[in-house]
């Protein structure tokens, strides 16, 4: 199986597309990506893009805010998209990697008087968190983000220096807080805490990515379980005392989180609650549930 690319408008395999040095995105930072999962289930012998729709969505949005402009609706992202995975052709979980940048061989810091282009890439990706529970680590690094509402690749420096400080210190994950210390999200995912059987988790304004996989997650607890999630600052001792603590995105799905600071959560073992929504989200993002099939998109023809 080969990786193709989408690139200036054309299918072409992986190793063919290539950029010049001068890209204005390369040394600014002035693009924005999106991470999308192809599921394989192997029964259906089918890869179900999950919430296809919704990432483009944020895409348009991030393109808005950094005056890309992305010649294509949301319909023609997701047809392109299909094409691409057809064309792989992969048997496995994939994820997809679109990126909307300044394309310009030309420096100066600016978003203006510069060219746009957009690509997509897909390649095979299992577990983000190769481990079955992480043991995380409040980082040192805080978010500054002022428009956390996209992924706009200039901002996660933040998240890559955070996250090798956690490598570095033994970790699987850094826990990134606000300026004003206030819990935000992991290096590429947010965060979730169980507190007296309900989800706790941070709210819009703490600096943090509205992320889909929370929102699924959001819906899941509530509607299959009658859970109900809080949106609100989390304070950083209240990590520490928390019955459960999960992580959620698209890389890394669902996955729980036994220790933080070396301080056990719970009796470090996976949460029960945890446990649910990681076997609901599992099935639901192979297309193993009927009732969210809606937000499946089969890649391959039947
Ligand atoms: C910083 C950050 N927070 C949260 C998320 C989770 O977002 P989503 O569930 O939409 O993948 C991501 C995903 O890449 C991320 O990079």
């Amino acid at each position: 199986m080969s990786s193709y690319v989408y690139f200036r408008q054309q299918f072409i395999p992986l190793a063919e597309a290539k950029i010049g040095i001068m890209t204005n995105s390369l040394h600014y930072g002035t693009a924005v990506f999106e991470g999308i999962r192809g599921n394989w289930s192997s029964e259906q012998r089918q890869i179900y893009l999950f919430r296809l729709e919704e990432h483009y969505q944020r895409m348009h949005q991030g393109c808005q805010v950094l005056n890309i402009n992305l010649a294509h609706t949301i319909d023609e992202l997701c047809q392109i998209t299909i094409e691409l995975v057809k064309k792989c052709g992969f048997q496995e979980d994939i994820y997809i990697r679109p990126l909307a940048y300044k394309s310009s061989e030309a420096l100066g810091v600016r978003l203006h008087n510069l060219e746009d282009d957009f690509l997509i890439l897909a390649m095979p990706w299992g577990r983000y968190l190769d481990v079955d529970k992480a043991r995380c680590a409040v980082s040192s690094w805080r978010c500054p983000k002022e428009i956390p509402r996209a992924k706009l690749s200039g901002l996660y420096i933040n998240n890559a220096l955070a996250k090798t400080e956690a490598i570095g210190n033994g970790f699987d994950e850094a826990i990134m807080l606000t300026l004003d210390g206030y819990v935000a999200e992991g290096s590429g995912e947010n965060i979730f805490l169980v507190i007296n059987g309900k989800l706790v988790t941070p709210a819009s304004y703490n600096s943090i990515l509205m992320g889909i996989t929370r929102d699924t997650t959001i819906k899941l607890a509530k509607n299959e379980l009658g859970i109900e999630t809080i949106e609100r600052p989390i304070e950083r001792t209240e990590l520490y005392n928390a019955d459960e603590c999960f992580l959620t995105g698209t890389a890394a799905n669902i996955t729980p989180v036994a220790e933080i600071d070396r301080c056990k959560i719970g009796n470090g073992e996976i949460g029960d609650i945890t446990s649910k929504l990681q076997q609901l989200y599992s099935g639901v993002i192979r297309g193993n549930n009927p009732k969210y099939l809606n937000w499946c998109t089969a890649a391959y023809q039947k």
